[in-house]
């Protein structure tokens, strides 16, 4: 039978103009694949969370541009260009934190602005273009996970306990994720670990996927509640953490799943190293520090109502429901990219980076 880990998180279907995608609001319990075709369900599934995790919010983006524009009928350049941004602005607004989304859109446009930078425009091989650049966003993602991985797992060694939050596995790219990455190729050499998941309230990503991709894999998976975390590190049971990102600044400050920083407030009381997994495209070095990074924030029937048989809390109460908050660069022991793992002082270390990859 098929596992979790079989199914693809985002794939083009061309011949039907659509994305695939496992309704992952659905999972553990059901595993259903969905198609998107217009505009409004690629927006929906996005800000529900069917598809969720910066990384595959990226690839879908990339794909969605690029199936809106697939039978455009502009008749020249300039107009082609407007609606292609109209429908990018329109697939930008579905949620605000993940710079995947953004950067996604944005490299799309710009590689047919660079394609058709003679002025000539031929809106089939204009169309090719499209398809052939959200591949390789796609394509992309698989390797810079598996280089975080390799780059991670210099970090831990066999029988080690890790703890992560939210979910930041396959299911939020398109293989290994970020903060699994090193959990995956350390189950792959047969090293014993134990991997210890968040449930992460409200919308329990890391009970619901983490836990769920964990296991289907093998791994030695324990689920818990996000306030026990404190308790288990105290025991010494937890040697590293590992968590995904969102937006990480130009100074290091990374915004995160809700709960992140107060996890790793808590790594640093008990001396737990605190990683954070970063692919470079999500790394936004236009924002200065995490002040300046839009928080989401969401419906209170997700803290009061959701996953309940009956609400649980009192009606009118007020709710404060951000989905991400920012860890504070101090906290943070090293900065996990495809090209190495970053140390402090970070703005520093990721100005170098992007040098480094800019000359490339
Ligand atoms: O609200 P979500 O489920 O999209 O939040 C996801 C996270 O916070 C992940 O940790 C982050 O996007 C990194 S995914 C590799």
């Amino acid at each position: 039978m098929k596992n979790i880990l079989d199914y693809e998180t985002v794939a083009l279907v061309d011949e039907d103009d659509a994305i695939e995608i496992i309704d992952q609001t659905l999972l553990p319990g059901r595993i259903e694949i969905i198609r998107l075709h217009t505009a409004k369900e690629i927006w929906d599934a996005i800000y529900l969370l069917q598809v969720r995790g910066a990384p595959a919010i990226g690839v879908t983006a990339g794909f969605g541009l690029y199936l809106l524009m697939k039978h455009s009928k502009a008749p020249s350049y300039d107009e082609f260009m407007q609606e292609l941004g109209e429908k990018s602005d329109y697939l930008n607004s579905s949620r605000p934190t993940a710079v995947n989304l953004s950067w996604a859109l944005k490299r799309m446009e710009e590689h047919v602005k660079s394609y058709v930078g003679d002025g000539s425009f031929d809106k089939d091989a204009v169309i090719k273009e499209m398809k052939e650049e959200a591949s390789r966003i796609k394509a992309e993602d698989i390797d810079v996970c598996r280089r975080i991985g390799e780059n991670g797992l210099t970090l831990i060694k066999d029988g080690d306990g890790l703890l992560t939050h939210c979910n930041a596995g396959q299911l939020a790219t398109c293989k290994y994720g970020t903060a699994t990455a090193p959990m995956y190729l350390a189950h792959e050499k047969g090293w014993n670990i134990k991997v210890y998941c968040d449930e992460t309230r409200p919308l329990l990503q890391g009970a619901r996927l983490t836990a769920f991709e964990l296991f289907s894999a093998g791994i030695d998976t324990t689920l818990l509640c996000d306030n026990m975390s404190a308790s288990l590190m105290k025991t010494g049971a937890i040697n590293a953490i590992f968590v995904g990102c969102d937006r990480v600044a130009a100074n290091g400050d990374a915004a995160n799943k809700i709960g992140t920083s107060m996890v790793a407030t808590v790594a640093k009381r008990y001396n737990v190293p605190f990683y954070v997994c970063a692919p470079t495209s999500t790394i936004d070095i236009n924002t200065p520090t995490g002040d300046q990074i839009r928080i989401e924030q969401r419906k209170p029937e997700e803290v009061t109502e959701m996953w309940y048989s009956e609400r649980m809390a009192p009606e009118g109460v007020k709710v404060y429901n951000p989905a991400f908050d920012v860890t504070d660069n101090e906290l943070i022991t090293g900065i996990v990219t495809e090209f190495g793992v970053l140390r402090a002082p970070y703005d520093k270390a990721i100005k170098e980076l992007f040098e480094k990859k800019n000359q490339k």
